[in-house]
């Protein structure tokens, strides 16, 4: 397939490979929580096509909320410092609660979501994330669904960014910083 832009090296995940993964997913979460009912909590903004393709494939009951969480700056390194931006709307105490995710790279911004969602006490807290990369094991987040695990490189596409371009893709793309 050829890029739509000079930054955008190789195709790391196609959109038929995503779809049939979500699907998969859609299906292992429906079963696993067969019976009760999800609260999917997306993290914005990278997570918001995942959250909707997501959501049409899992067959039993849920109810959504976002976070803005940031862990990076303007560039491709994570910043080390993570803030909320925009919190939950409602209470998550005694719920089975999903976070659904775009990537782990080193797991901190998870990890302090982890932490951050415990104290309000819910049932149950798992996390699904379209993206791992190797890195994650630095800050070992458990992430009871993963869709790919992929290469330690910045990617592109399918909601995420580099600098605010490139969500729109519906592949997924590695990128040239260089190029930018
Ligand atoms: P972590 O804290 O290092 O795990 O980084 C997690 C967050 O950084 C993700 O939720 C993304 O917003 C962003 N991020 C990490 N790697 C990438 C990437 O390859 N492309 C785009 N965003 C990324």
């Amino acid at each position: 397939m050829t890029p739509r832009h000079p930054a955008l090296v190789d195709h790391i995940v196609s959109r038929e490979q995503i779809a049939t993964r979500v699907a998969e997913l859609g299906a292992e979460i429906s079963e696993v929580y067969a019976g009760r009912e999800l609260k999917l909590t997306c993290v914005l903004k990278g997570g918001f096509i995942f959250l909707a393709d997501l959501v049409r494939a899992i067959t039993i009951p849920c109810a959504i909320d976002f976070m803005v969480i940031s862990s990076y700056g303007s560039g491709t390194q994570s910043s080390g410092i993570v803030r909320i931006l925009k919190d939950l709307d409602a209470p998550i105490e005694g719920m089975d609660v999903l976070v659904i995710e775009d990537i782990v790279d080193s797991g901190l911004t998870l990890s302090y979501l982890l932490r951050n969602l415990e104290t309000r006490h819910p049932a149950t807290l798992e996390v699904c994330t379209l993206l791992a990369k190797p890195a994650r094991h630095e800050h070992d987040v458990p992430c009871r669904f993963v869709g790919f695990e992929i290469p330690n490189t910045f990617v592109v596409g399918y909601g995420l960014d580099a600098n605010e371009r490139f969500r729109e893709l519906p592949d997924i793309w590695s990128v040239d910083n260089s190029k930018l």
